[in-house]
């Protein structure tokens, strides 16, 4: 029998809005795909690309930035900038042949806890159905289980 699968994720999230989501769904117990990591930054528009492509490096399957809905970032305009960055680091993740779906962007306020698990769960399965990622001609560094 061979071992299931469970996809490396790594979730940026907002400290003010998604964090704030990811703990009230600890304290209601909602159940979430433990293989994805969470990491809290103040600001999605903190999210250097530098940080994302770093994760592949290190042996992400698949990476998360989750941040306060629009009109909603508390350093007024971060997650705008955030989500036209996304674009371009999509672009370059498919020249490196990273399939652009390993990389989300969404929104979680504080009160979405229901929301969060959901987004979760989808990209893990989304991940799960894509494979682990192989970086051709290149050894990744590893990120622990
Ligand atoms: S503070 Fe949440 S996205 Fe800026």
């Amino acid at each position: 029998m061979s071992p299931v699968y469970k996809p490396k994720i790594i979730a940026f999230l907002c400290n003010w809005c998604s964090y704030a989501g990811a703990d009230k769904a600890g304290g209601q117990k909602l159940a979430y795909a433990a293989s994805v990591k969470l990491i809290r930054v103040m600001c999605s528009g903190r999210i250097d690309p530098q940080f994302i492509f770093n994760a592949f490096r290190k042996g992400a399957d698949g990476v998360m930035v989750l941040g306060c809905h629009p009109g909603d970032c508390h350093y007024r305009n971060g997650n705008m900038k955030t989500m036209k960055r996304m674009l371009l680091i999509k672009k370059i993740l498919d020249q490196f042949g990273i399939h652009p779906d390993r990389l989300k962007l969404d929104w979680v306020a504080a009160s979405e806890s229901d929301k969060f698990q959901k987004v979760v769960n989808d990209m893990a399965e989304k991940i799960t159905k894509l494979g682990p990622l192989i970086l051709k001609g290149y050894v990744k560094e590893g990120i622990k289980a």
